[in-house]
C-alpha cells in the first residue's frame, strides 16, 4: 500500500537579498547541488535528493515565497483542493511547468496566508550515488554536504486553525504541541506536524502571518551536526543556537542563519512518529526545556527574528 496524499516537503521557495552571497552559503558551505541558474534565481538540490530541487532561491529581499509539497497521486490534487476550498482558502490550479520542473498541481493560499504548492511530479534527475549498487555517501561532497531538506517552520496568528488547516486539508497530524494550558480548549502557540513518519514536516509558531522561522536541512547524525558547526566557524556563518539538542522532537540542532537573514537548521535526531502516538503537550513552563533541552531557555532572536 503506497502512501497517500502529501509524502514530504518538496520544496522551499525563498528571498535572499544577494545571490552571490547565498551562492557561496547554499552551495559552498552547506554544499547543496545546483541544479539550475536563471537570471535573479538560483535552484538547489542535496545529494540524497532525486527530485530536480528543494530549494529555490530568488534575489531580492528577504522571506519565503511559497513552499511545495509532493502528493503521490495526481488524484490527490482533486480531493485537496475540494478540502482547502471547503476550508475557505484560495485556490488556483497550477499547470505543468509553471513552476520550473514541477507538475500541475494545485496552488493554496492558507489561513496564514502563506503560499503552499502541492504537486505529483517533478523532473527525477537521480543522485550522483545513482541506484545500481550505490555508495554511502557522494565522495566529493563540498562543505556540510546536506543531503536534504527536512521541515520547515513558519509563522501564524492563529496556530489552532492553522493546525485544523494541516490536518483537514493535508491531512498531517500533530506530534507535539506547545499549548497555554492543558485545558481541551487552549491555544495552540506552536505545532510540529508529519504527514508520514518523520517527526515533522512542518511547524507552525505563533507570531505575525505570512513570515518563515526557519527551514531545516536533515543530517545523519550528532557528529554531523558538529562538523556542520566546525565549517560554519570556518565559514563566518552567523549561528544563532546550538549545536544542542531538542525537547521537542528531540532532534538535535544548530540555528544559523544565511547571508540574507533567514533562518536555517541543521537537524539530526527525532523519533519515528505514527499517526496513533499521543500527541505531546509542552506548557509555557517549561517552554525553554522544550526548545533547547540542555540550555533550557530561549535567546530573544528566536522569538522575534522572523523573515
Ligand atoms: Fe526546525
Amino acid at each position: 500500500m503506497p502512501l497517500q496524499g502529501v509524502m514530504r516537503l518538496g520544496y522551499v521557495h525563498a528571498r535572499v537579498t544577494d545571490l552571490t552571497d547565498a551562492k557561496s552559503h547554499y552551495g559552498n558551505t552547506l554544499g547543496l547541488y545546483p541544479t539550475y541558474e536563471e537570471t535573479g534565481k538560483i535552484y538547489y538540490k542535496g545529494w540524497d535528493e532525486w527530485d530536480h530541487h528543494s530549494v529555490v532561491l530568488e534575489e531580492g529581499g528577504v522571506g519565503l515565497i511559497k513552499l511545495g509539497f509532493k502528493v503521490s497521486d495526481p488524484a490527490d490534487i482533486d480531493s485537496i483542493e475540494a478540502k482547502a476550498q471547503a476550508f475557505g482558502c484560495v485556490t488556483e490550479r497550477m499547470s505543468a511547468g509553471e513552476t520550473r520542473e514541477v507538475s500541475d498541481g494545485v496552488r493554496i493560499v492558507a489561513p496564514s496566508t502563506h503560499v503552499i504548492e502541492v504537486y505529483h511530479g517533478m523532473t527525477a534527475i537521480g543522485t550522483e550515488v545513482g541506484t545500481h549498487n550505490p555508495d554511502v555517501f557522494p565522495r566529493h561532497l563540498i562543505g556540510v554536504g546536506a543531503p536534504r531538506i527536512d521541515h520547515a517552520l513558519i509563522v501564524a496568528e492563529d496556530v489552532n486553525t492553522m493546525d485544523r488547516f494541516f490536518h483537514e486539508v493535508l491531512g498531517f497530524y500533530a506530534t507535539e504541541r506547545v499549548v497555554t494550558s492543558l485545558d481541551e480548549n487552549a491555544d495552540y502557540i506552536a505545532t510540529w506536524m508529519t504527514a508520514g513518519n518523520s517527526v515533522h514536516d512542518i511547524a507552525v509558531l505563533n507570531g505575525p502571518n505570512g513570515k518563515l522561522h526557519h527551514f531545516a536541512f536533515r543530517l545523519g547524525d550528532w557528529n554531523d551536526i558538529l562538523k556542520a558547526g566546525q565549517l560554519f566557524a570556518m565559514d563566518d556563518v552567523s549561528v544563532d543556537v546550538g549545536p544542542t539538542q531538542h525537547g521537542i522532537t528531540r532532534g538535535e540542532t544548530i540555528y544559523f542563519f544565511d547571508p540574507a537573514g533567514n533562518r536555517n537548521e541543521v537537524f539530526a535526531g527525532g523519533y519515528t512518529a505514527y499517526p496513533d502516538r499521543p500527541t505531546v503537550s509542552w506548557t509555557p513552563d517549561a517552554l525553554g526545556k522544550g526548545i533547547f533541552y540542555i540550555q533550557r531557555e530561549l535567546n530573544d532572536r528566536f522569538t522575534t527574528v522572523m523573515t
